[in-house]
């Protein structure tokens, strides 16, 4: 019996069953954190719409609003930057053990190790009181740039360079990844990044969380799971693979034939499609805007060509519509990234929204389990 095995007298009762492949149209909870409206194409934060909050506030002042459900005042962003950039150091045994991962390991398995050894670290691990669990989510929120960016240089065999308390987030990950701080447009463009990647109510990696929170597992455990579930390729890690497709094509005189070939074999396009949204992603014109302003600055216009002509194919022929990692993925190839820490610069964003979910999930917890219908062997016993 092989392991793909369906019995072939199972008979389905449709008025019994009725199986949700994917948990498509699932109202699992309610969330005040945030909200998609795939109808309206909009997303709000906390009631914020997200495109106001790119263009008018910084990545640290957002992680306060998603984790505290207000935007701060002067004192309250001050009192939070300070906490934050006091957390930014990580152990030197986290980072000797980050230095001693394997060189090829995807940076997506370096910082799920690094944020579970802040578990191991953390004597606090079982006291999940909103105080110390929102203490918690910052010191994931500091210690995350730190580890992603020492993580990439030890990938290239340079040294690692620690955190300066005087920048802010976006300007410190450029400081710790490549020695120095770009021009203000670069550094705009990966703060609204992190902005448009912080949230996105009930997604795979999100929804990963509240499971093991529902548990009452710890916050440690429930990111290093929603880490795993943001690796793939049909979540997270599509942004990288929208530059390999890209860097694959080459050749804006190609993109046309290439997605005609793609369609043609009905092979899956990364960077199109969404389960919620399907006339369009609310935070596409938002990041295409900051990728095309990447182009601009750094001259590699091609990457912009090269978009504008999948776009229209995939449009024209199918109505499928670009998401987030489409924009992304070039954006983050031209400042600088290298293309495998394109998904773990996802995880610096979303750890924000992933730590408002589990706080929402611990303070009005019922554990998530739910059921499955049986289609495998009928009731046997051992003959012997
Ligand atoms: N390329 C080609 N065809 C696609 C597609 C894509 N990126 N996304 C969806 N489709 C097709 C599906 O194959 C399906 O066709 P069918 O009806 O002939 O079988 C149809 O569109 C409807 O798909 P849908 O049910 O809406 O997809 P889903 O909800 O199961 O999956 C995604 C959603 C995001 C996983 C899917 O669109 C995808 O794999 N996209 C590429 C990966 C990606 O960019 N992920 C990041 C998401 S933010």
């Amino acid at each position: 019996m092989s392991q793909e095995y369906i019995n072939p007298d199972y008979v389905p009762e449709p008025d019994k069953v009725n199986v949700k492949k994917g948990l498509e149209g699932v109202v699992l909870d309610t969330t005040a954190v945030s909200k998609v409206n795939a109808d309206t194409n909009s997303l709000i934060y906390r009631g914020y719409p997200v495109q106001e909050l790119a263009e008018k506030c910084s990545f640290e002042e957002v992680a306060y609003l998603m984790y505290n459900g207000d935007l701060p005042n002067k004192t309250q962003l001050a009192d939070f930057q300070k906490l934050e950039r006091s957390y930014r150091d990580i152990s030197k045994e986290n980072l000797e053990t980050l230095r001693r991962l394997p060189k090829k390991s995807h940076p997506m398995d370096s910082i799920r190790t690094g944020v579970s050894f802040l578990g191991c670290e953390d004597e606090r691990i079982w006291d999940a009181t909103p105080k110390t669990n929102l203490d918690k989510a910052i010191r994931m929120l500091a210690k995350i740039p730190t580890m992603i960016a020492a993580d990439l240089r030890f990938k290239k065999g340079q040294d690692f360079i620690p955190p300066n308390k005087d920048l802010s987030m976006a300007e410190n990950f450029f400081h710790m990844c490549f020695g120095k701080v770009p021009q203000k447009e670069i550094v705009k463009a990966f703060d609204v990044s992190l902005i448009l990647y912080a949230e996105h109510s009930f997604n795979a990696s999100t929804f990963t969380t509240r499971v093991v929170t529902s548990t009452e597992s710890d916050i440690y455990s429930a990111t290093v799971a929603g880490i795993g579930a943001l690796k793939g390729p049909l979540h997270g890690g599509a942004n990288e693979q929208v530059m390999h497709m890209m860097m694959e094509i080459g050749d804006p005189a190609k993109a046309e034939k290439w997605m005609l070939d793609a369609l043609a074999a009905k092979r899956k396009v990364m960077g199109f499609g969404h389960r919620v949204y399907k006339k369009g992603d609310s935070r596409v014109p938002t990041m295409k805007k900051y990728a095309q302003v990447m182009a601009d600055v750094t001259g590699q216009q091609k990457w912009m060509q090269i978009y504008e002509t999948l776009e229209k194919v995939m449009v024209d022929k199918k109505k499928i519509y670009p998401n987030l990692d489409f924009p992304a993925g070039p954006a983050y190839y031209m400042m600088g990234f290298e293309i495998d820490f394109f998904t773990p610069i996802f995880v610096m964003a979303r750890t924000t929204g992933w730590s408002a979910h589990i706080m929402e999930q611990a303070a009005n917890n019922r554990i998530i389990r739910p059921l499955s219908e049986y289609v495998g062997a009928p009731q046997r016993s051992i003959e012997r």
